[in-house]
């Protein structure tokens, strides 16, 4: 008996310890008003513990909880089912280009933490919750191509935070409310409801007596917009900074596991040793399968024809074998004092670094007059010159290219980072260090270069001029290096990446900023669409803010308060799920 006890108290226990989170079984509610005619929440199973693996779901990761919400393009019919007020830390609620009916429902007000509502392109109807304003940290709304009607609700002019508001084609009607963050939107957030008038529309509102009418909303005191602007940066810090809690905390976890396996990599390095009286031939893990003789020979027979580039540390050649393998090599000009020994041990262990995302270092030859460092030749150059050597008609490459490129790269920093034993700072990360293969697949280079070739006290006087704008303040002041000031180079090259500007562009520097502090100011002032190049014609809103946010976050003054480089990481991956029109149809094509 004591024991039929035992056990079934046992099993009540375990059964507890294996259910499905609250916000799962809220999740479960969801699905089941919805049409999932492709199946794509398949994986949404109430026998899981929790939802955070699930299809199009993103969890905090230190308690389970749902951050994020993304199954754009998915063909989901049905309506959103009232249960997604139990999701009450959920930030990112992303349902465009589906086929949802029936209403907005109210309860949606109900998770406050909401940031992102993209509900494009649905046949949503009714109006837009009353109580709207109580999502106070909400930064985008997108509600554009619904069914949409009825008065636009002042309470949306509360939402300090608002940056992006689009409620075009659909049959809002009345007074466009002309205060709070209502009245920094143009007419451009409001096209195709031909019943909508105020000031934002430049169309006067009428009674039917043909007079304009009294403005219903002009009791609400215009001061609060003078207030705004500090309001929003407060309030965006103060998020951020939680955020960046949250995840330090699981990343300190993570990485403790991490460094465990990260010590055993460094297995030995097989090398061939070629030695001549003076000339040497080092290659890294049998990575160059030529004949020593064939590889020096051509080595030494580079010259000024071959020439594809040069850089800080010396020119780079081309290097083209007998059966056309082509590597790039580069010769290096000066070098630190110090024994032979030590250069090429410390080579050896940047030769023992692969990832897909950086530059492989294959072999290190020594002949009489010089040094040379031999790489994968990659086809298309580098980021700097796709990105400035064209003109300003022409697009060099699309927003999802550049997408690709931003994930590529921080991929390359963070194994550096976090995955290499000791690790490695970059140092001199730039647009003219991540060059490009004929996928445009990004690969990171010179890591670890810097280091070996220049001397710490002579750091200032090496900035070469191109790697001024991406230098931490706290880097320039001390010459001290750390992971955090790579982060802040990445961060300028996501601007890079964003504005197809160089950080020492005319354009800030002229108004005495640099780059960091003009987005600063233009998302001070709105001006989200002046930020992004204007050759990038596919550039959607939704991957653009991500990016600026994770921009704003590595280019934080305080390094303390700047993100590791895996955080950067996970953020890009989580939030970069949401594919834009244009990977839409790539995708469709795939399915055909
Ligand atoms: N592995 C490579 N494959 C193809 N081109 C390269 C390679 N490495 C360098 N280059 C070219 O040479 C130029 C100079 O390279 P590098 O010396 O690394 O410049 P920097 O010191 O400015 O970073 C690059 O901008 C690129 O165009
Ligand atoms: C789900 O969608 C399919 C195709 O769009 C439709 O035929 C079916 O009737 C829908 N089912 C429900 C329950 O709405
Ligand atoms: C609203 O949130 C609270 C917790 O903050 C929760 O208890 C409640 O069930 C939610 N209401 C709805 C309608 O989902
Ligand atoms: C949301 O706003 C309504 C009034 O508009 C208020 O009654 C309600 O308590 C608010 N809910 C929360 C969770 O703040
Ligand atoms: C608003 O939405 C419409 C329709 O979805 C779109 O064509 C338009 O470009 C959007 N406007 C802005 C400013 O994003
Ligand atoms: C929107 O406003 C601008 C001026 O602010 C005007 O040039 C443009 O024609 C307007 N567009 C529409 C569709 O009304």
């Amino acid at each position: 008996m004591k024991w039929a006890v035992f056990v079934l108290v046992f099993s009540v226990i375990s059964a507890v310890s294996l259910a499905l989170t609250e916000d799962g079984l809220a999740l479960l509610e969801l699905k089941s008003t919805l049409n999932d005619t492709r199946n794509v929440l398949g994986n949404w199973q109430a026998t899981d513990e929790t939802p955070c693996k699930w299809t199009g779901i993103a969890c905090y990761p230190q308690d389970q909880r749902v951050s994020s919400i993304n199954l754009p393009y998915m063909q989901l019919g049905g309506i959103i089912s009232p249960s997604i007020g139990k999701l009450t830390r959920l930030q990112r609620l992303a349902l465009h280009q589906n086929s949802l009916h029936g209403i907005i429902p109210n309860e949606i007000t109900n998770c406050t933490a909401l940031k992102a509502i993209y509900l494009r392109a649905n046949y949503l109807q009714g109006g837009i919750p009353a109580s709207i304003g109580n999502l106070s940290h909400l930064t985008i709304l997108d509600l554009s191509s619904n069914l949409l009607k009825g008065a636009i609700p002042s309470a949306v002019g509360r939402l300090t935070h608002l940056r992006h508001l689009n409620l075009s084609t659909n049959f809002f009607s009345g007074e466009i409310p002309d205060f709070g963050a209502l009245s920094t939107f143009g007419n451009i957030s409001f096209i195709g409801n031909s019943d909508l008038c105020g000031r934002q529309v430049q169309k006067p509102c009428r009674t039917s007596l043909g007079f304009p009418a009294v403005l219903p909303h002009a009791a609400i005191p215009a001061k609060r917009s003078s207030h705004y602007v500090k309001g929003v940066l407060i309030g965006v810090m103060s998020t951020l900074a939680i955020m960046l809690v949250v995840l330090l905390a699981f990343l300190w976890i993570c990485l403790l596991s991490k460094k465990e396996r990260a010590v055993k990599k460094y297995t030995e390095v097989k090398k061939q040793v070629h030695q001549e009286a003076s000339t040497k031939l080092i290659t890294f893990h049998g990575d160059l399968p030529y004949p020593s003789c064939e590889i020096i020979e051509k080595l030494e027979s580079l010259d000024e024809e071959d020439v594809v580039g040069s850089g800080g540390f010396g020119t780079v050649y081309r290097m083209v074998m007998n059966d056309c393998g082509t590597f790039a090599v580069k010769r290096i000009d000066r070098s630190r004092e110090g024994s032979d020994q030590v250069f090429e041990r410390e080579l050896e262990i940047l030769g023992s670094i692969k990832h897909i995302n950086l530059v492989n270092l294959r072999g290190y030859c020594r002949l009489p007059m010089s040094k040379l460092l031999i790489y994968d030749y990659l086809a298309m150059g580098s980021l700097d010159d796709i990105l400035h050597e064209h003109g300003q008609e022409e697009c060099p490459l699309t927003w999802n290219a550049r997408l690709k490129i931003a994930l590529g790269s921080a991929r390359g920093l963070a194994y550096l980072h976090h995955d290499c034993s000791p690790k490695i700072i970059h140092r001199d990360i730039k647009s003219s260090n991540i060059l490009l293969d004929e996928h445009l697949e990004p690969h990171v280079s010179d890591f670890g270069l810097a280091k070996l070739l220049v001397d710490e006290d002579a750091h200032v006087t090496t900035v070469v001029a191109g790697t001024f704008g991406y230098l931490a303040p706290e880097y320039l002041q001390s010459g001290i290096a750390t992971e955090k000031s790579d982060v802040y180079s990445f961060g300028v090259l996501l601007l890079e990446l964003v504005t197809g500007k160089r950080p020492t562009d005319p354009t800030f520097v002229k108004r005495g900023l640099n780059v960091v502090g003009w987005m600063n100011t233009l998302l001070r002032e709105n001006r989200l669409e002046d930020i992004v190049d204007k050759r990038c014609k596919d550039a959607c809103i939704e991957t653009v803010e991500i990016i600026l946010e994770v921009a704003a976050r590595c280019t934080d003054a305080n390094p303390e308060d700047r993100p590791t480089m895996s955080q950067v990481l996970q953020l890009l991956e989580q939030e970069l799920m949401s594919p834009c029109p244009s990977d839409f149809y790539e995708s469709q094509s795939d399915y055909s």
